[in-house]
């Protein structure tokens, strides 16, 4: 589906899509898995593993919403603070997922990127994701990022450091060095989902979220459904972006 909408105007930083293709980047802060969990007696960890299961649903219904980018949260840098088994359950899910998935997203045109420091990551994963990387580098229908001990300030710090060798500054080009910090590229985010009832960023794409719309969610993540999905993309296209200018009913 080609989402028109005559004042969402995608603006690529570093990228430029063509006018047919899919146009929107969501970025999803998947929050509330331990809630999940809690309430109904389970570990935490079962949350965690529900939380995998729904991104699975989401990744494999977001093409067909006009979505060219998705960004999940699966571990924030600041998530180091919490008990290491807790940790390592989520990294150890990140493996499993792409173990068994990578095939697939190759059959489903998805080209899958980490973003975020990889060298905290056991290095068994660091393998797999350079595997799954390389093995899905040519899909074009989905870019799906996973933020893996991801720090959006961390980023811009690194990209900060490195920019002073740029001979031509520009917005344009720190957002091109922050695309090659993160490898996994930067793109300008439209839409910002978070489940799980908390209304904040928490370090996530600060440069990329300049602009975004937020769709801020009750719901824990485990529950989120590809509905859930259409219904924030759809609440998306009702909104109008002005980028700071006057809304066209006043602009004329
Ligand atoms: C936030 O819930 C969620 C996380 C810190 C981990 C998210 C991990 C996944 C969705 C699984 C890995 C992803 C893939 C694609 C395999 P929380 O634990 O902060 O929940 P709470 O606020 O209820 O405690």
């Amino acid at each position: 589906m080609l989402l028109q909408h005559k004042t969402v105007r995608q603006i690529p930083l570093t990228q430029p899509a063509p006018d047919h293709a899919p146009r929107l980047h969501v970025a999803i802060i998947s929050d509330g898995n331990g809630r999940w969990a809690v309430a109904r007696g389970l570990p935490r960890s079962a949350g965690h593993r529900a939380g995998a299961e729904t991104a699975r649903r989401v990744i494999e219904a977001a093409p067909r919403m006009g979505i060219h980018t998705l960004t999940l949260f699966a571990l924030s840098s600041a998530n180091w603070k919490r008990p290491p088994a807790e940790v390592q359950g989520i990294l150890r899910l990140l493996h499993e997922y792409l173990l068994t998935e990578t095939t697939h997203c190759m059959e489903e045109g998805v080209r899958l990127s980490i973003i975020g420091r990889r060298d905290r990551l056991p290095a068994t994963l660091r393998q797999a994701v350079a595997d799954s990387e390389a093995a899905t580098a040519k899909g074009t229908r989905l870019h799906l990022r996973l933020a893996v001990d991801y720090s959006a300030r961390e980023a811009i710090y690194h990209a900060a450091c490195r920019f002073y060798k740029v001979t031509e500054l520009s917005p344009e080009s720190f957002s091109t060095v922050l695309a090659e910090v993160l490898r996994g590229g930067s793109t300008e985010v439209d839409l910002l989902i978070r489940t799980g009832g908390e209304q904040r960023l928490s370090d996530f794409l600060l440069w990329e979220c300049a602009f975004a719309e937020f769709v801020f969610l009750q719901k824990r993540w485990p529950d989120f459904t590809a509905d859930d999905l259409e219904a924030a993309v759809n609440e998306f296209n009702r909104r109008e972006r002005t980028r700071g200018a006057l809304p066209d009913a006043i602009a004329g």
